[in-house]
């Protein structure tokens, strides 16, 4: 597995530190940006929120958790910078019958959405530098040690489960345990089949399925996030050319002709999920690997013959014999772990 992402803790109880966190990730992103006051931004962030600190970046914006003092629920603001988010990436939404408004696509497709295993929007506003896509939070609701200065250096290695924060996202739960038990994998599996079939069922797919757009708690109850590539798209089976994932789970049909059917990259990237759960680490370290057929199955007895079937099937270079949405929905081996509970 690759490096850590970096992470920081910010003691933020008033604008002065908001202010500092701004600064301090822009440099540290050397994001070539100019960096806004917080009073240049959207006024409801200060008034609604209280921002804690970060939960991760990525290329189209900056994640913070952050508490919604109207509820008093924890909450997961993604910042995305407004000009990191292409027209294509936008929709037209109506609102009311008589009013619609330009949003990302992330936000249309999460306002019409509700599932169990799929994080719900609470809130979305934008100003001139940044859309607010605000989500519930789902992890580990321990409450970090805050630092006893400003500001925690983003650890270099990596963190230990004894750290102070604990992990929120499968890449994190996977990393700080290790290989996890087939019996576990299977119901983290069995709740992601359950949400990607119900987006297949709203003609939704989500693009870029890997375990760090995977939220999880510590009962193993896990929610899909990071909408941030998604599509509505009404026919899943059709071929499209269109890739905004992340490259090293990009199916093998897209890393060799750069195309490929929505559905069936669903299926490869939950396969590689499961992969990584049930090995300790990613199957493939990049695109070329993919393009190689560079995989490794486990060595007997690993797992059980029936779990290392459903693998293959999942991995399968050949689409043709790829298991499909119906299939895997269906498959009586993720099943048995599956009770009313795990929703
Ligand atoms: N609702 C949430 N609950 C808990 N953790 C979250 C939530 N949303 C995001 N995170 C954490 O923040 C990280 C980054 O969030 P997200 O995946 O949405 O953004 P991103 O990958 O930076 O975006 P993009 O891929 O669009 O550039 C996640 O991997 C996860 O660790
Ligand atoms: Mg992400």
């Amino acid at each position: 597995m690759g490096l850590r992402r970096p992470f920081f803790i910010f003691d933020n109880v008033d604008g002065r530190h908001s202010l500092f966190l701004f600064k301090f990730t822009f440099k540290f992103y050397g994001m070539p940006l100019s960096i806004p006051d917080l009073s240049e931004l959207h006024p409801r962030l200060q008034n609604e929120y209280q921002i804690e600190y970060m939960l991760g970046a990525g290329g189209s914006g900056i994640v913070y958790r952050a508490l919604r003092r109207s509820t008093g629920e924890i909450c997961a603001i993604k910042f995305l910078y407004r000009h990191r988010v292409p027209a294509t990436r936008l929709a037209i939404d109506q609102v009311t019958p008589e009013t619609s408004m330009v949003v990302p696509m992330e936000v249309y497709i999460l306002r019409r959405l509700s599932h169990p295993n799929i994080v719900r929007l609470l809130d979305y506003f934008e100003d001139g530098h940044f859309y607010y896509v605000v989500t519930e939070f789902h992890g580990t609701k321990t409450v970090p040690k805050l630092p006893d200065v400003g500001v925690r250096q983003p650890s270099k290695g990596s963190m230990s489960s004894s750290d102070s924060m604990q992990s929120t996202d499968l890449f994190e739960f996977v990393e700080t345990r290790g290989r996890l038990k087939e019996s576990d994998a299977k119901h983290i599996m069995a709740q992601l089949i359950q949400a990607v079939a119900y987006l297949k069922s709203r003609n939704v797919f989500h693009l870029d399925l890997k375990d760090e757009n995977v939220a999880i708690d510590e009962h193993m109850h896990v929610k899909l996030i990071d909408f941030g590539s998604a599509l509505v798209i009404p026919d899943g089976q059709k071929p499209i050319g269109n890739f905004y994932g992340t490259s090293a789970y990009a199916t093998p049909e897209y890393a060799l002709h750069k195309v490929y059917r929505p559905e069936q990259n669903e299926i490869w990237c939950l396969g590689t999920m499961f992969y990584t759960m049930m090995l300790g680490n990613s199957p493939f370290s990049s695109a070329t690997k993919i393009q190689e057929r560079n995989l490794r199955w486990p060595a007997d007895g690993v797992v059980s013959d029936v779990g290392l079937r459903m693998l293959k099937s999942m991995l399968s270079f050949d689409t043709h014999h790829r298991i499909c949405m119906q299939a895997l929905a269906a498959s009586p081996y993720f099943h048995d772990v599956l009770d009313p509970a795990d929703h």
